[in-house]
C-alpha cells in the first residue's frame, strides 16, 4: 500500500517536470485531477478492494497526495502564468536606453545659408524681400533695364532663350527686382531680391552656367550715391569683416548712372597684396550705382522727384572669398565631404 503511494508520488514528480507550457500542463492536470478519469479518483475507488483495517490509512495517505497535487499544480499554473506575462512584456515594450539609430539630417546648403545671412542684414535696415521670377520675358530682364534690342548684353551667346523670337529666357541677373519692385510698391521701395541667375557660361573653376546673385533697390526722395556708399559699407563690413574697406570706380551698367565697380580690401592680405588679390589690395565684389531716370519712368516712378540707388553681386563669390573655397564647382556638386564642412 505504502509501495503503491509512493509510486504514484514519484510518477506525479515525472509529470510535473515534464511541463513546459499550458499545453503541457493541461494534459498533466488532466492526468491526475479530471473529475471522474483522472489518477487520484481512480485510485480512491480501490479502497473498496482493500482489507478493512487498511483503509484508513490508505485513504488519508491518498487525501494528502490529492493536496499536494492540487497545490503543486496551482503553483506551477501561476509560474507559468507570470513566464508569459513576462514573454509578453519583453515582446511589446521599448527599451528607451537603448541608444537611438543615427538618423542623417539635412542642413542649409551654405550658398542659401549665405543668401538668408545677406537678405537678414537687410531686413535689419528696413529692406523687405523680394522675390522674382527665373523665368524672365526680354522685358523684364533687358528692356525696362534700358538694354533695348541689339543691346550687346542680351547676346544669344550669353543668354538662355526658350524660344526663337527671344521672349522668354532664363534671368541673366537679378536686377529685375528694380523693375518688379517699382511696379508693385510706390516709394518709397526698399527691396532685397536673391536666388539662382543663368548665363552660357562654362563650368569651370570660376564659372558656372547657374549661380546666385542678391540686388539691392532703394527708391525714395532725394536718395544719393551717399546713401548708396553708407549702405553699402555698413553691408560690406557686416558680411566680411568690421575693418573691411571699399572703393567705388566707375563703371558702366545700362539700368545705372552713374555706375560703379565696388572693391573691398583684400580680406586675405588686408590691402598688402597678395595671391588673391593680384597684388592690388583689392578685390571686385559687384557692381552698383544710382538708378537710370529711364528705368525709374519705365516703371511708373517719377524721376523727378525720386530718385534710388541698385546694387548686384554674387553669392557664390563672396561665398568663395568668405570660406576659401578655390572652385565654384565644389557649390553644385554636392559632395557630401565638402557640404558638411559648413
Ligand atoms: N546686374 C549687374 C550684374 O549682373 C550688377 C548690378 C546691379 C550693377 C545693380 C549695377 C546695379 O553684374
Amino acid at each position: 500500500m505504502i509501495d503503491q503511494i509512493r509510486d504514484l508520488t514519484d510518477q506525479f514528480e515525472k509529470d510535473l517536470a515534464s511541463v513546459r507550457d499550458m499545453d503541457t500542463y493541461a494534459a498533466v492536470r488532466n492526468k491526475w485531477l479530471a473529475r471522474e478519469t483522472g489518477l487520484i479518483t481512480a485510485s480512491m475507488k480501490r479502497l473498496r478492494d482493500m482489507p478493512r483495517e487498511d483503509r484508513p490509512a490508505f485513504g488519508q495517505a491518498m487525501n494528502e497526495l490529492r493536496v499536494r497535487v492540487e497545490e503543486r499544480m496551482a503553483k506551477l499554473l501561476d509560474g507559468l502564468k507570470l513566464a508569459a506575462r513576462e514573454q509578453e512584456i519583453a515582446r511589446k515594450s521599448v527599451d528607451v536606453t537603448r541608444p537611438g539609430f543615427p538618423y542623417p539630417l539635412g542642413w542649409e546648403h551654405p550658398i542659401r545659408r549665405l543668401q538668408a545671412e545677406i537678405e537678414q542684414i537687410f531686413v535689419s535696415m528696413g529692406f523687405r524681400v523680394f522675390d522674382c521670377p527665373e523665368v524672365e520675358t526680354e522685358y523684364y530682364n533687358f528692356e525696362a533695364l534700358n538694354m533695348p534690342r541689339r543691346h550687346p548684353a542680351r547676346d544669344a551667346q550669353d543668354t538662355f532663350y526658350f524660344d526663337e523670337a527671344a521672349l522668354r529666357l532664363l534671368r541673366t541677373h537679378c536686377s529685375t527686382v528694380q523693375v518688379h519692385a517699382m511696379e508693385t510698391m510706390k516709394p518709397p521701395v526698399r527691396a532685397v531680391s536673391a536666388g539662382r541667375v543663368y548665363r552660357r557660361d562654362p563650368f569651370d573653376a570660376t564659372h558656372s552656367p547657374m549661380f546666385f546673385q542678391v540686388d539691392v533697390l532703394a527708391v525714395d526722395e532725394g536718395i544719393t550715391m551717399g546713401d548708396l556708399k553708407g549702405t553699402l559699407e555698413m553691408f560690406l563690413k557686416r558680411i566680411f569683416h568690421p575693418d573691411t574697406q571699399m572703393r567705388l570706380r566707375p563703371g558702366y551698367f545700362p539700368f545705372v548712372e552713374p555706375g560703379a565697380e565696388v572693391d573691398i580690401s583684400c580680406i586675405f592680405c588686408f590691402g598688402k597684396g597678395c595671391r588673391i588679390c593680384k597684388q592690388t589690395g583689392w578685390i571686385e565684389i559687384l557692381g552698383a550705382g544710382m538708378v537710370h531716370p529711364k528705368v525709374l519712368r519705365m516703371s511708373g516712378v517719377d524721376d523727378s522727384r525720386y530718385s534710388g540707388f541698385a546694387w548686384g553681386m554674387g553669392i557664390d563669390r563672396v561665398a568663395i572669398l568668405k570660406y576659401g573655397v578655390e572652385d565654384i564647382r565644389l557649390f553644385f556638386e554636392n559632395d557630401l565631404r565638402f557640404l558638411r564642412q559648413f
